[in-house]
């Protein structure tokens, strides 16, 4: 069983996959949606500074320590652990990751669903003749309103599901193919629109211009934790897809081409979107309705406006599925490998209860009167849906990659580390006493306290 398992272990079929694949699963709803609306909020230029370092000093190293653990232990994200340290408490990361993917496909199906739903309110031409204020009502209406959120997130549940039963290149790597094209299409476009409008250049200052006086605590741990979610990171997403990339690939390559790509959509997403809110004169800091709320209103006032709101719409949706894919994979895989299921049966157990588990959490935001619970400044607070969401990965995606940093730095010999990351030595050594310092020490120290202050409010 286990040496048919592996002889016949389902992959990626080339480099242009791999990148596809894993540059669609970084790409997503964090890029498009939750990155400019966080941007917003925190005051620009400077948020986004502070994002990019901590892209480079942990988001880059982290995404290279679990390609290097998955490839080598060729197991799922509980199985990697399993293998490379067998037992020792190690395979509980795995679990860690586990309960992630869980808790964020929850949302994720949720909040995808809205966009399926805006899909279709822009090709009604719903938006049009709505002033401001009833395209906020049109938002808050959809959220709270109980039965529709929930039949778009099923939805795109089965689109995902459909997607991850189709396996690793028949499916993953066959859509991925497909779909990221025409989201890089579709962005082009969104941001020679919005650069051309009279008035972008309002827009382009909020982003490049960092204003440092806005720079707070929270705004240093939003941008550690949306790093972490943004390249997909400390659930074992990567650690899965890592199992899948080719023994001759070139690792550290792969993981920063998926970063800069991942990086250049975001960025080309704030592009798309500020200059156009700046040029129409409407309040940047509008937090997670920015897209839902704030863009039909620039819409509505754009030339060609109509065929715009389609297009960014099916971008998010799009951008949405290759990421749901890559979470969803997390818990199939594991099904698969260690609890001997068919892809079948395992797709449709982790997509139904993580399907009802979102149904639960949207259902929060209208009838269900339920505050969902977490830990913050050493005492037990109640969160709404946005921040329980928000802040559920800031934590768990750290403290995920906390444990990978130390695994990967102090727990795998630098002998097994060094052989995967240079493919035994064929691949140069050069940078590799960089990778080492981030790996060892700056990673985990400086989530260490990031989180820890996420934990207890110290600063
Ligand atoms: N990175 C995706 C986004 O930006 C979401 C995502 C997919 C993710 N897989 C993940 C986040 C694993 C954290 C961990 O939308």
């Amino acid at each position: 069983m286990e040496n048919k398992n592996l002889q016949q272990r389902d992959g990626f079929s080339s480099k242009i996959g791999i990148i596809a694949a894993a540059a669609g699963s970084a790409i997503g709803l964090g890029n498009i949606w939750k990155f400019p609306y966080i941007t917003g909020v925190y005051g620009g230029g400077a948020f986004i500074l502070v994002y990019l370092v901590c892209i480079a000093l942990i988001g880059l190293p982290v995404m290279l320590q679990e390609f290097s653990i998955g490839r080598r232990a060729q197991a799922n994200a509980i199985g990697s652990f399993k293998k490379l340290k067998p037992n020792t408490p190690w395979f509980l990361t795995g679990w860690l990751g586990f309960a992630a993917a869980f808790v964020i496909l929850s949302f994720y199906g949720v909040v995808a669903g809205w966009t399926l739903s805006y899909v279709f309110s822009a090709i009604t031409n719903s938006f049009a003749g709505q002033d401001p204020e009833a395209l906020g009502n049109m938002f808050g209406g959809l959220v709270v309103n109980p039965w529709k959120p929930i039949l778009f997130q099923v939805i795109f549940m089965v689109l995902t599901a459909g997607i991850i039963l189709g396996g690793v290149k028949n499916g993953i790597e066959k859509y991925s193919k497909i779909l990221m094209p025409l989201l890089l299409a579709i962005i082009v476009v969104l941001d020679i629109r919005a650069i051309t409008l009279p008035g972008a250049s309002a827009g382009l200052a909020f982003l490049f211009q960092p204003d440092f006086s806005k720079l707070t605590a929270s705004a240093v741990m939003s941008a550690l934790g949306h790093a972490f979610f943004s390249l997909s990171l400390g659930m074992g997403t990567m650690i899965t897809y890592g199992s899948y990339i080719g023994k001759k690939e070139n690792l550290g390559v792969t993981a920063l081409q998926v970063t800069i790509a991942d990086t250049a959509i975001a960025l080309l997403a704030g592009l798309a979107i500020f200059p156009a809110v700046f040029a129409f004169g409407i309040e940047p800091g509008a937090g997670p309705g920015l897209v839902f709320i704030t863009l039909p209103n620039v819409f509505n006032q754009m030339p060609g406006g109509y065929i715009f709101a389609i297009m960014f719409f099916v971008l998010l949706a799009v951008a949405a599925l290759t990421s749901s894919i890559s979470i969803l994979e997390v818990v199939v895989a594991y099904f698969v490998e260690d609890k001997g299921w068919d892809r079948k049966k395992s797709t449709i157990i982790a997509t139904v209860a993580i399907t009802a588990l979102g149904a639960f959490e949207s259902l929060t935001n209208s009838v269900i009167n339920f505050k969902l619970p977490l830990l913050k400044g050493g005492v037990m607070h109640s969160f709404g849906f946005f921040d329980w969401m928000i802040e559920m990965s800031d934590l768990m995606l750290p403290l995920g990659g906390l444990f990978i940093s130390i695994f990967v730095g102090w727990v795998m010999t630098k002998e097994d580390v060094d052989d995967e990351i240079t493919n035994g030595g064929e691949l140069s050594h050069a940078w590799m006493g960089i990778f080492e310092v981030l790996t060892k020490y700056v990673a985990p120290v400086l989530i260490f306290f990031t989180f820890l202050n996420l934990i207890f409010g110290w600063f």
